[in-house]
């Protein structure tokens, strides 16, 4: 069984979000050397070749979005980090923010002597009470320390964070909705460009990275670029957090390389399935990525390419079991009502494609849908990608499109049995 790797989780369950027990684990040590020893352009150069890519999602390479920040000298320019964690079945950052609260600090700190910036915004999930608590109470530890504020470990870097609560809009979670939000509008997305590495938080240069991701920063700089490369595969390095929910023995948190099977992940670290039952379907990547049929979860490892390959994708690691009670018509219904709960109505395609989904999955479930209306499900999903201000819309069609074309017969079945042939659903709602 591959080892964990505890880069961002305390082990056992440990709570290190005091200064004084984060320091007594390297805590800051990363800082330390990057503002002591280091040229802010080094420091780029070490994480864009330690190959860390986001973890909020797209896996876009962090280094290589640090390089798009103008080089102007323009100030003051912004980190907004991005805690809203809202992708169903995510729930890994949250576990940084209430464990281990100074690694993003350290991060933060780090990438603003790095980039040149002058503040960050954390954009905290609004129902993370504890975590904006353990946050906040380790900012003010490290502003009393001197890690934040003026004239930083010596030097004469002036920077600091603030911490913002959300109000339970998942779109608030895409990046430029997210900006929208922290200056007080609707969190409705901005058609792009210009791009936030330009024109972002107050129209200033922005950029946007994921709790997980930053925590990442103060190993890298620690240890290196090489080290760090050394853990996961080539194209996916290091670590990440794998959420494992649904029907497993044991749900939770995992820390592993990046390219861990997902075999390993649901039989090993989560324990398994429940007695008597056979895996039906995994979502490897939060609701918005499309589902694997069991056959396919079994032999696919869970980084970008191997994912990629297997035609779905990493995107937060949140992986969701089902088991063969779980009702595939019911799952998709459930995601369709999700996204078209959640989309932001500025684009046709989503408003009206989100709407059309949820309402063709529920006549299938309720038992009055037609062979017609599966042609339909495909059809709206295929109208919806690629077409929009932002990938709420591709999401939703990947969401809820790939259960009907990889549980076809299922989805057949609802037709032929007007309603669910399964007995004892468990799909919870
Ligand atoms: C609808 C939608 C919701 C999103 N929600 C989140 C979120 O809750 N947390 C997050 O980190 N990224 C989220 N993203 C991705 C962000 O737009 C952005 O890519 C990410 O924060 C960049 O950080 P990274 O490069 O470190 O991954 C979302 C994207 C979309 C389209
Ligand atoms: S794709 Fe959907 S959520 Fe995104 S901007 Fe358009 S309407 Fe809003």
């Amino acid at each position: 069984m591959t080892e964990q790797v505890l880069l961002l989780l305390p082990p056992e369950g440990q709570n290190w979000s005091s200064l004084e027990t984060y320091r007594a684990h390297d805590g800051y040590r990363g800082a330390e050397k990057a503002l002591r020893e280091m040229e802010p352009a080094k420091i780029v150069d070490e994480v864009k070749s330690s190959g860390l890519r986001g973890r909020g999602g797209a896996g876009f390479s962090t280094g290589t979005k640090w390089t798009f920040l103008p080089k102007d000298g323009r100030r003051p320019r912004y980190i907004a980090c991005n805690a809203d964690e809202s992708e169903p079945g995510t729930f890994k950052d949250r576990q940084i923010l209430e464990r281990n609260p100074h690694k993003l600090i350290e991060g933060l700190l780090i990438a603003a002597y790095a980039n040149e910036i002058d503040a960050a915004y954390v954009y905290m999930r609004g129902e993370y009470r504890s975590a904006f608590e353990n946050l906040n109470r380790a900012i003010a530890e490290a502003r009393s320390a001197g890690y934040l504020g003026k004239n930083i470990l010596g030097t004469n870097l002036a920077f600091d964070i603030f911490v913002h609560r959300g109000a339970g809009a998942y779109i608030c979670g895409e990046e430029t909705g997210l900006m929208e939000s922290l200056e007080g509008r609707k969190g409705q997305p901005r058609k792009r460009p210009p791009f936030p590495a330009v024109s972002g938080l107050w129209r200033q240069p922005t950029t946007i990275n994921n709790v997980e991701t930053m925590s990442h920063v103060p190993h890298i700089v620690l240890r290196g670029a090489d080290w760090f490369k050394g853990i996961g595969t080539e194209k996916s390095t290091g670590t990440t957090i794998f959420g494992v929910s649904g029907d497993v023995v044991r749900p939770g948190t995992f820390e592993l390389p990046l390219g861990t099977p997902l075999r390993e992940i649901i039989f090993e670290h989560a324990g398994g399935l429940h007695p008597n039952r056979t895996l039906k379907a995994v979502i490897p990547g939060g609701v918005s990525m499309p589902v694997l049929t069991a056959e396919m979860a079994m032999q696919v490892a869970m980084d970008h390419d191997s994912l990629q390959k297997a035609g779905t994708l990493l995107g937060t690691g949140a992986i969701i079991v089902m088991d063969d009670r779980a009702c595939m018509v019911r799952a998709a219904m459930v995601i369709a009502r999700f996204f078209r709960h959640e989309s932001c109505g500025q684009c046709t395609q989503c408003r009206e494609g989100t709407g059309w989904l949820h309402k063709l999955m529920q006549g299938l479930e309720a038992g009055h849908g037609t062979k017609r209306d599966l042609e339909a499900i495909d059809e709206v999903a295929k109208f919806m990608e690629g077409h929009t201000i932002c990938a709420l819309a591709d999401a939703a069609a990947w969401g809820t499109g790939w259960f009907l074309r990889r549980f076809r017969s299922e989805f057949e079945a609802h037709v032929e049995h007007r309603g669910c042939p399964l007995e004892g659903v468990s799909f919870e709602v």
